[in-house]
């Protein structure tokens, strides 16, 4: 056998070897994001797509002004237009990410780093910032307050 042949066995052995490896870390089976996971997510931002999840009931939004997620990210008021409605945003500002503070009087998020000011639908007032605060689908069901992300 020459240098040249031997040296293309060598070639094909890699690759032959390397293939199954490299194909199997393409599937799906290895996502994390399973829905058909028995074990429930940590937070509504770790919950899959589309599907709606609790961060806290109508009562203690009423009696706070608004809730927040465990994780903090999430937002969520009651639609200053529509009582009846809920508005959920992503807590973090636009302009450096410092979480924002609802402040019920004003009906407005307000950034305690450079003062920017959202309205209750995330839209921008006042900058610094210049871009909306993300939203969240949101509704009540039973007495609580459900949120997709
Ligand atoms: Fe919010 Fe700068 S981080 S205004």
């Amino acid at each position: 056998m020459d240098r040249r042949k031997l040296l293309s066995w060598f070639g094909l052995g890699w690759l032959i070897s390397f293939l199954p490896s490299s194909l199997s870390g393409c599937s799906d089976t290895n996502s994390v994001s399973n829905s058909s996971s028995p074990a429930a997510p940590e937070s509504v931002a770790a919950a899959p797509r589309g599907e709606f999840k609790a961060i806290g009931s109508v009562a203690q939004l009423d009696k706070d002004g608004k809730l927040i997620s465990t994780d903090k990210k999430i937002l969520v008021v009651r639609d200053p237009k529509n009582s009846n409605k809920v508005l959920a945003v992503n807590s973090a500002c636009t302009h450096k990410g410092c979480v924002v503070e609802w402040q019920k009087s004003s009906q407005e998020y307000v950034c305690p780093c450079h003062d920017a000011k959202f309205a209750a639908n995330g839209s921008v007032k006042q900058g610094p910032a210049n871009k909306a605060l993300p939203t969240y689908a949101a509704k009540i069901e039973k007495g609580q307050v459900l949120v997709s992300s």
